[in-house]
C-alpha cells in the first residue's frame, strides 16, 4: 500500500477516539509523520516547539507508565503548556463525576485532552461534554489507538510496507484494548493476523474482524513474522478467574520460550507492556536480541508527537 505523501494528504480528523475512524491512509500518514518527530528525538536536543501555543491536561482515572509519560514527554518536547489529572488525588474522589470534572477542567482554557479510563466509550462521552480535542490513551477493553500507531511503526521499522505481513498476537485477546487496536489498523493496512491463545480467553466474534484464530502456539510461531504477546488483564477479569488452570500452565503452554527462538529463527518479539516475566515470555526471552520492547517505547514519543501535531492543525514544522 502506498503511503501518502506529508505535503498533500489532507487529514480530516478531528480527535484519535479509536482506529476504527481511521482509515488505512490516515493511518500511514500518521506513521509518516511519526518518522520524522522520530529524527528529532535522535537531535541533541530533542524539542520541536510546535505547541507552545497549546495547553493539554492528562487525564488518566487509570494506571500507567509508558503512555502517561510518554504523552508527557512529547508535549513537553513540543513546548505545550501540560497540566496532570490523576483520580486518585482528585475530587472524583470525593464523589465528583466525569461530566463535571471535565467541564471544570474545560473552564480553565484547554485545547486538547489525553484520556485515559477504565470504561469503554469515555473518550466518545467527552467529545460531548467539552470542544476539546480528545485523544484515547485507552478506555477499557475497547481501543488503545496510539499503542497500536507505535505497534505499526516499529513493524515498518523491522518491514516498511506491512501489507501481508504476518503478524501474530498471543494471549488474552478477550480483555485487551491493545489488541483491538491493532487488528484495525493492521487489517486496514493489509497485514494478515492471527490471535493465537486458550479458547476461553478469544471472544468468538474476534473471526468477524478478519484474523485467524489459532490455539497452537508452535505453529502460530513457525507462521508469522512478528510474535506479539499479550498480559493476561487480571485487573478485567477479576478475582477467582476458571478462564484457565493456573498461570504456570498457562505459561507452559502459551508463552514464548528461549527453546521457540531456536526452533524458529525468523520471527522478532514485541510486547506493550507491561510484561509479567515468566508468564507470557521467560525472562530472557523479553530481554533477548530478538526483542524489540524498548523500541516500541522509543517510538511511542515520536508516533504521540505526530498525533498531538496533527490534531493540533498541524502548522508546518
Ligand atoms: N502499554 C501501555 O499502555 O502501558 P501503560 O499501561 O504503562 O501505559
Amino acid at each position: 500500500m502506498s503511503k501518502p505523501n506529508l505535503e498533500e494528504y489532507n487529514f480530516k480528523q478531528k480527535h484519535l477516539l479509536g482506529l476504527a475512524d481511521y482509515s488505512a491512509e490516515d493511518i500511514l500518514y500518521v506513521l509518516e509523520q511519526a518518522k520524522t518527530f522520530r529524527e528529532v528525538l535522535d537531535r541533541p536536543v530533542p524539542k520541536i516547539p510546535t505547541l507552545r501555543d497549546k495547553t493539554i491536561v492528562n487525564l488518566f482515572y487509570e494506571n500507567s507508565t509508558r503512555t502517561r509519560l510518554s504523552f508527557e514527554l512529547a508535549q513537553k518536547r513540543m513546548g505545550a503548556d501540560v497540566v496532570n489529572f490523576s483520580s486518585g488525588t482528585s475530587s472524583a474522589k470525593k464523589g465528583e463525576s466525569l461530566k463535571d470534572t471535565i467541564r471544570n477542567i474545560s473552564s480553565m482554557k484547554i485545547d486538547m485532552v489525553v484520556s485515559r479510563h477504565e470504561s469503554p466509550g469515555v473518550p466518545h462521552f467527552l467529545t460531548r461534554c467539552v470542544d476539546a480535542v480528545i485523544i484515547n490513551a485507552g478506555d477499557g477493553a475497547h481501543e488503545h489507538p496510539t499503542q497500536a500507531l507505535l505497534d505499526m511503526f516499529t513493524m515498518q521499522q523491522i518491514y516498511p510496507d506491512l501489507a501481508g505481513k504476518k503478524i501474530a498476537i498471543i494471549g488474552d485477546i478477550s480483555h485487551s484494548r491493545v489488541v483491538r487496536s491493532n487488528i484495525l489498523g493492521l487489517i486496514k493496512v493489509g497485514a494478515e493476523v492471527t490471535v493465537c491463545g486458550p479458547k476461553s480467553l478469544i471472544p468468538k466474534f474476534v473471526s468477524a474482524l478478519g484474523v485467524n484464530v489459532s490455539h497452537n502456539l508452535d505453529e502460530t510461531l513457525a507462521w508469522c513474522d512478528i510474535a506479539m504477546a499479550l498480559r493476561i488483564q487480571m485487573e478485567r477479569i477479576g478475582g477467582g478467574t476458571d478462564l484457565f488452570p493456573s498461570v504456570r500452565e498457562y505459561h507452559d503452554t502459551f508463552g514464548i520460550k528461549m527453546d521457540h527462538l531456536e526452533k524458529y529463527p525468523d520471527f522478532m518479539i514485541m510486547h506493550p507492556g507491561p510484561i509479567n516475566r515468566g508468564v507470557e515470555m521467560e525472562s530472557d526471552v523479553a530481554d533477548s536480541d530478538r526483542a524489540v520492547i524498548l523500541n516500541q517505547v522509543t517510538n511511542g514519543v515520536a508516533v504521540r508527537m505526530a498525533v498531538l501535531y496533527l490534531l493540533s492543525g498541524g502548522a508546518r514544522i
